[in-house]
């Protein structure tokens, strides 16, 4: 997603969503590994800042803070965040939506603003894309692997037993969460 529809260039800024989350705890990490400059995540509350910055963010701050002036903005927030994550853009920067954790309505963005302040937005499904270009994918899958073994992106991965996925479920929906929680199946 990166690489290949945010189009990361060396030194350009990012930033991240729900940076302590599963998924956005390893954007920062691999934005920084893929030459980023500034790498800034936001997260909903004072209690993940910390773990956030754990994670290799140079700054992390509240959401509602509103960072702007960015190159690459992750969004899988959704509905307000994907509204500010177009204001938070520089001219030719790219939002990437890629969720909707909120579970917000969806929020359109008039093409004619795109147009007039040079923004670009873009999606991206990691099951459809996987789907479409699974070498790619593989490939994609591969460097992860390999930033991991090589200890240049930290995972934080908590396992339940499979008897334990109603907890699992509840925990996710309640947004407190931080990494990823795993199923462990006997
Ligand atoms: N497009 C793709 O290929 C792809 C791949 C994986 C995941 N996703 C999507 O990306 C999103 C994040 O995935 P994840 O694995 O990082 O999940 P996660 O670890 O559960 O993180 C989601 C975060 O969203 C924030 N959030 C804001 N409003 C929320 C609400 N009403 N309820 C729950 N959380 C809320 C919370 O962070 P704060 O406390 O910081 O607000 C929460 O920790 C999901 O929507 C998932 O479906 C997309």
């Amino acid at each position: 997603m990166l690489d290949k529809v945010a189009r990361i260039a060396p030194g350009e800024s990012v930033l991240v969503h729900a940076a302590a989350g599963g998924v956005g705890s390893q954007l920062g990490q691999a934005a920084r590994l893929l030459g980023a400059g500034r790498v800034v995540g936001t997260v909903g509350s004072h209690a993940k800042i910390e773990t956030a910055k754990g994670f290799g963010y140079q700054e992390v701050v509240l959401r509602e803070e509103h960072p702007s002036g960015f190159d690459i903005v992750i969004d899988m927030v959704g509905g307000t965040t994907r509204r500010t994550g177009i204001d938070a853009l520089n001219p030719m920067g790219r939002l990437i939506v890629m969720g909707n954790a909120s579970g917000a309505d969806d929020v359109g963005i008039p093409a004619n603003e795109l147009w007039f302040t040079n923004k670009t937005m873009s999606g991206f499904n990691l099951a459809a894309f996987s789907a479409a270009f699974p070498a790619e994918a593989g490939r994609a899958l591969r460097r992860a692997v390999a930033a991991v073994a090589a200890g240049d992106l930290l995972l934080r991965v908590e396992e339940l037993t499979l008897d334990q996925a109603a907890e699992a479920h509840r925990r996710i929906e309640s947004g407190t969460t931080t990494g990823k929680l795993v199923l462990k199946v006997p």
